[in-house]
């Protein structure tokens, strides 16, 4: 299936991000793969470790990661910002500094960030250049961009059984340091399976009608728990 048909197919971004439900119940499934370890919890560690002064999120959502990054290193000058005015709502809530603004028009001067983090968005962001054009923008020489996002067999097992086809998107982890390296001089990537256990099938309709409701009343019916597979990765951008 090509991402057109996909974004007609799916909810659309905006209405998918209305409210924060959706995220919130994908969110809750995903825990660590065979080597342990969390990609929210890598890339935490990687904007912590690079001791920044003003850092700026795109695509913060309910604004979890940025609260966990302040909680780390109080210091930080961090704004977080949103193309969802509820998800601006949900960070403020978090007692972090947030602004609803679409990536592609970042209402700030040149250089004004040392550090930027766009986790699980720019797949959402159908024309990437311009959005990352802004990022490079307002980051300074010689900062740092920590990105996340998913690979082409991310969750494709569940989605295959429901009768769907993966999530193939412009921005995938098989493409997404050539995708950075458009803007950036320096890219590197770390890749992570990750797992997501639904307690049982009622669990896992109710992720796929966050995106996908057609998948979700086509799911096969099957008892028990199961867990399926993710691909994800990690990326800074310098
Ligand atoms: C999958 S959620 C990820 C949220 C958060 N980063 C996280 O990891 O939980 C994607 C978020 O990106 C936001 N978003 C989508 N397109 C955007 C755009 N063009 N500009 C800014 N935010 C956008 C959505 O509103 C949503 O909150």
């Amino acid at each position: 299936m090509d991402q057109t048909a996909q974004l007609t197919d799916n909810v659309r971004v905006a209405e998918q991000y209305a409210t924060t439900d959706n995220l919130r119940t994908r969110r809750d499934v995903w825990g660590p793969g065979p080597e342990g370890v969390s990609p929210v919890d890598i890339l935490r560690t990687l904007v912590v470790a690079g001791q920044h002064r003003r850092v700026l999120e795109i695509g913060c959502g309910t604004g979890q990661f940025a609260r966990s990054v302040l909680d780390v290193s109080p210091d930080t000058d961090y704004l977080a910002t949103d193309l969802s005015p509820a998800m601006v709502a949900a960070t403020h809530a978090l007692g972090v500094a947030a602004l609803t603004t679409p990536a592609d028009a970042l209402p700030f001067d040149d250089g004004a960030f040392d550090g930027a983090v766009a986790a699980w968005m720019l797949y959402h962001v159908p024309d990437l250049d311009p959005a990352l054009g802004e990022v490079r923008r307002v980051l300074r020489d010689g900062g740092a961009f920590y990105v996340a996002t998913n690979g082409r067999e991310h969750l494709a097992d569940l989605l295959r059984e429901a009768g769907g086809a993966p999530l193939v998107t412009q921005f995938t982890s098989e493409v997404a340091a050539d995708v950075l390296g458009r803007h950036f001089a320096a890219v590197s990537q770390r890749d992570i399976e990750t797992r997501a256990t639904f307690p049982d099938h009622a669990s896992a309709q109710a992720y796929l009608a966050t995106f996908a409701p057609h998948l979700a009343a086509a799911l096969p019916p099957f008892e028990g728990p199961r867990t399926y597979a993710g691909h994800t990765a990690v990326l800074t951008a310098r």
